[in-house]
C-alpha cells in the first residue's frame, strides 16, 4: 500500500532552517521514495487567521512555492497546490467544526500563545484553525503527516475528529485516522538568540533565524552571532540538558550531516564555541545558500510558479471533490 502523505506550510514569510529542518526536508525524502503519493499545501487560509496585507501574501504565496520546488520537491512527482483555490477546505472546515467540541478546542496550547492576553480580541479563525487542518489532512485520506514538534496537538485532534465524525455517522474507515511523521530529534529548532524559545517567523530580531532566503554572509554572520555560553562544548549528552543554546547548535550540526547528537559531540567534545560555529556555518551554508540561489532564480519566473500550483489545483480539486461528494451523502444533504 503506498502511503499518502500530506503537509501545509503557512505563505507567511521568513521560511527559516526550523522550518526546513522540522518539516520541508522531510517533505523532500517522502517525494523521492517512489513508494509515496505526496501532496504539499499551501495554506493561505491558515494565514489569514492573523492580519495579512494581500499584496505581501501574494509575494509570500510565491516564495513558499518556489521554496519547496528550490528545496527539491519535483511538481511533476507531488501535488502541490494553494488551499484557498480548493473550496472543498473551506467547506469541510465547516462541517467538521460541527464535529468537534469546544472542550477539545480549548485545549489548544498554540491558540492560547497566539492569541495571547487578549483572547477577546482574537480571530474566530485563530480559534477554529485546527479544524481547518483536519479538513486539509481527511479530505485526502492522508495516512502521514510529516511536521514539525509544534503541531503533534493538532494531529490529534485531527485524528479525534475523524474518529467521532466515522463513529456519529457510523461510517467505519471513511475518514482515514492519520499518522503523524515527527522526527525524534531536531523536530523543534530553537532561536539562535535564545534556546528557550522556538526559531519563529514572526520573531523581531532576523538574527533569531536563518532564513532559507539568507546568502552565505547572512549564514556566517548570524552563526558568529547566536548566543552561546562560556563553557567550552560538553563531552556528554546529559550536560546539554542545562546548555539550551549549545544544544540547540548541535542539533542544527547533527541534523544537517545525517549524525546524532553523540557523534557531534564526540567530534567537538573540549573544543571553544569559535571553532564549532566555524564548522557549523560550513553544514548550513552548503545545505541552505544553493537553495536561497534557487528560490530567487524561481522568484524571477513567476509564470512558472503559477504553473505548478494551476496544474497542482486541478489534481487536488479533483480528490477533494470526490470526498465532498461522500460526505454529502453520508450528511444527508
Ligand atoms: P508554519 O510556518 O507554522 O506553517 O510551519 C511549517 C512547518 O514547519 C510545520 O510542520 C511546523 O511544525 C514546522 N516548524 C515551524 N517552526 C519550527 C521550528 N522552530 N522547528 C521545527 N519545525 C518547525
Ligand atoms: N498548521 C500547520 C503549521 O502552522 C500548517 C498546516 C495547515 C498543516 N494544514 C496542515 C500541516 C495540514 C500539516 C497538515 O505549521
Amino acid at each position: 500500500m503506498k502511503k499518502k502523505i500530506f503537509s501545509g506550510v503557512q505563505p507567511t514569510g521568513n521560511l527559516h532552517l526550523g522550518n526546513y529542518l522540522g518539516a520541508i526536508k522531510n517533505f523532500v525524502d517522502l517525494n523521492n521514495d517512489n513508494q509515496n503519493e505526496c501532496i504539499f499545501c499551501v495554506v493561505d487560509l491558515h494565514a489569514i487567521t492573523v492580519n495579512q496585507n494581500p499584496k505581501e501574501l501574494k509575494s509570500n504565496i510565491h516564495e513558499t512555492i518556489a521554496t519547496f520546488v528550490a528545496s527539491g520537491i519535483d511538481p511533476q512527482k507531488s501535488i502541490i497546490f494553494n488551499q484557498s483555490q480548493v473550496s472543498a477546505h473551506a467547506e469541510i472546515a465547516w462541517i467538521l467544526s460541527c464535529v468537534a467540541r469546544m472542550g477539545w478546542l480549548n485545549r489548544m496550547t498554540q491558540f492560547k500563545e497566539k492569541a495571547g492576553k487578549d483572547k477577546e480580541k482574537a480571530s474566530i479563525g485563530l480559534y477554529s484553525y485546527p479544524v481547518l487542518m483536519a479538513a486539509d489532512i481527511l479530505l485526502y485520506d492522508s495516512t502521514h503527516v510529516p511536521v514539525g514538534e509544534d503541531q503533534k496537538q493538532h494531529l490529534e485532534l485531527c485524528r479525534d475528529i475523524a474518529q467521532k465524525f466515522n463513529n456519529d455517522f457510523k461510517v467505519k474507515d471513511f475518514f482515514k485516522v492519520p499518522e503523524p511523521l515527527i522526527k525524534k530529534e531536531f523536530s523543534r529548532i530553537m532561536s539562535l538568540k535564545d534556546g528557550l524559545k522556538k526559531m519563529s517567523k514572526s520573531e523581531m530580531s532576523d538574527f533569531s533565524r536563518i532564513n532559507l532566503t539568507d546568502d552565505k554572509d547572512q549564514i556566517i554572520n548570524k552563526i558568529k552571532k547566536a548566543k552561546t555560553d562560556t563553557l567550552p562544548l560538553p563531552s556528554k549528552i546529559e550536560e546539554l540538558e542545562k546548555r539550551p543554546e549549545a544544544k540547540n547548535l548541535i542539533g542544527i550540526y547533527s541534523s544537517l550531516t545525517n549524525s546524532t547528537f553523540q557523534k557531534s559531540i564526540d567530534k567537538f567534545a573540549g573544543k571553544n564555541f569559535s571553532e564549532f560555529k566555524d564548522d557549523l556555518s560550513d553544514v548550513v551554508v552548503d545545505e541552505i545558500s544553493p537553495i536561497s540561489l534557487k528560490i530567487k532564480e524561481l522568484l524571477e519566473d513567476k509564470v512558472f510558479l503559477e504553473k505548478i500550483v494551476k496544474d497542482g489545483h486541478e489534481k487536488a480539486n479533483e480528490i477533494a471533490s470526490k470526498k465532498v461528494k461522500e460526505i454529502h451523502k453520508i450528511m444527508g444533504f
